[in-house]
């Protein structure tokens, strides 16, 4: 796919995944382009773990499955953890701003890419906001005090179709000046 709107039109939550393992090679893909995501001061906040052996797939999936929803995650092929790293800003910015001061856009911008690379490689994906921090530590060995900034599911859909987006007008949320 050619066109970045385009792609960014395909992208939806995927809640019908089929079952199918992802290749590693596409795993690798995602994790790279959260890795060249921008990032204030170029600090780079971020770490990913990326799961994908299947017994660990299976344990992650449960650990989305918060008061009874998220069902879905059982036929996930795979999930990437994004965790907050410490930020390096510049000295002058350093004096008078907390480090993690831009960590959380930056997170963002870095789950977002992570999301759009796999759709372009034909993979489907879903955030997922409520989980099990505490079980998902001691299953992927992350140290309890670190903080997550997504958990994001991978796969492939049952049906690929592409849903209409709700959002917001365009006149809504745009002013021109
Ligand atoms: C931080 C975050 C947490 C989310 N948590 C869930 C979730 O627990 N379950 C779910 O089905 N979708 C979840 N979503 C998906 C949103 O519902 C979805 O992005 C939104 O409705 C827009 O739809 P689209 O992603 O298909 O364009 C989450 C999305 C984000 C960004």
């Amino acid at each position: 796919m050619n066109d970045f709107l385009e792609l960014c039109g395909r992208r939806q939550s995927c809640r019908d995944f089929n079952g199918q393992p992802v290749e590693h090679e596409k795993l690798v893909k995602c994790a790279e382009a959260g890795r060249l995501t921008q990032s204030a001061c170029n600090g780079q906040p971020w770490s990913f773990v990326i799961v994908e052996s299947p017994e660990v797939v299976a344990e992650v999936a449960k650990c989305g499955q918060q008061m009874g929803i998220n069902g879905f995650l059982d036929k996930a092929g795979a999930f990437i953890i994004v965790l907050e790293e410490h930020a390096v800003l510049m000295p002058a910015l350093r004096r008078v701003l907390d480090s993690q001061y831009f960590a959380k856009g930056d997170l963002g911008a870095a789950a977002a890419h992570i999301c759009l690379e796999a759709e372009s490689l034909g993979l489907a994906s879903c955030n997922i906001g409520l989980y099990d921090r505490e079980k998902l530590c001691e299953l992927l060995h992350i140290p309890i005090e670190k903080q997550f900034a997504a958990y994001i599911a991978l796969g492939y859909a049952t049906d690929a179709a592409v849903r209409p987006k709700i959002r917001k007008s365009f006149d809504q949320v745009t002013r021109f000046v």
